[in-house]
């Protein structure tokens, strides 16, 4: 069985990395079994992970997910590949540490970018586009990106010229987006995915169109 390896990744804090590193790893695991990382020192996969071992087991839904208990040592992070047993792994990676986050795109196959659609959140994930814009160009890196726009206050068109300022850097856009919903937050506090939480909702919804695309984009 060779692993997927998928980070999650932008310098930005509060970009929903963690939200999605979650719910995708929930998605993935509808399709084999999932393993979810927690690179970064925060552990805010842990602490959901921890509210998660508080649930009932009848509303855990996902039997093929696995997540690491402690967050997982920078100097681990590059025996990564070493791992076996699931089809995928899915790594959080922190905010403002670049060097945590340029490992965890040197060992994996793909990374998800999530943007929040505002000018100010453009600018300031820069760094990690042009991280990954320059380590493909110099072949120090061999990632497929994808830029998610998450966050996305529903009604506004502020997605589209997000869309329209990243074209310079020539790196994909997914095309389902993520909306600013507090299905996500809530399901978040009592450890579950969104699935899980609200399997009706907008937001799961949403979510299940996204968890297609990114199956489809690795497979
Ligand atoms: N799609 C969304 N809709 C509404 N709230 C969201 C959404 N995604 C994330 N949030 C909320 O925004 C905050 C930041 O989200 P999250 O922790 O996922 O971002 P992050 O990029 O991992 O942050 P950090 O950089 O600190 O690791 C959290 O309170 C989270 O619940
Ligand atoms: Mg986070």
């Amino acid at each position: 069985m060779m692993n997927k390896i998928i980070a999650i990744a932008n310098n930005k804090g509060g970009s929903g990395k963690t939200t999605v590193a979650i719910n995708l790893a929930g998605y993935l695991s509808t399709k084999g079994e999932v393993l979810l990382i927690d690179a970064d020192p925060q552990g805010s996969v842990c602490d959901w992970n921890r509210a998660r071992n508080k649930n009932d087991k009848s509303a855990l839904k996902h039997k093929k997910l696995t997540v690491e208990e402690k967050p997982h040592p920078q100097k681990k992070l590059k025996q990564i590949s070493q791992i076996k047993g699931y089809d995928f792994i899915v790594i959080d990676s922190p905010p403002e540490d670049a060097k945590i986050m340029r490992t965890a795109l040197v060992v994996s196959d793909y990374a998800i970018i999530p943007i929040s659609p505002s000018p100010l959140d453009i600018r300031s994930a820069f760094i990690t586009i042009k991280t990954i814009r320059e380590g493909l160009d110099s072949r120090a890196i061999k990632i497929n990106p994808a830029i998610l726009i998450s966050k996305k206050v529903i009604g506004t068109t502020l997605a589209d010229d997000v869309r329209a300022d990243l074209k310079p850097f020539k790196l994909p856009l997914l095309k389902s987006e993520v909306g600013q919903r507090i299905a996500y937050v809530e399901s978040t506090i009592y450890g579950q995915t969104i699935f899980e939480y609200a399997p009706g909702s907008k937001a799961a919804k949403e979510f299940k169109k996204l968890g297609k695309e990114v199956i489809k984009w690795v497979s």
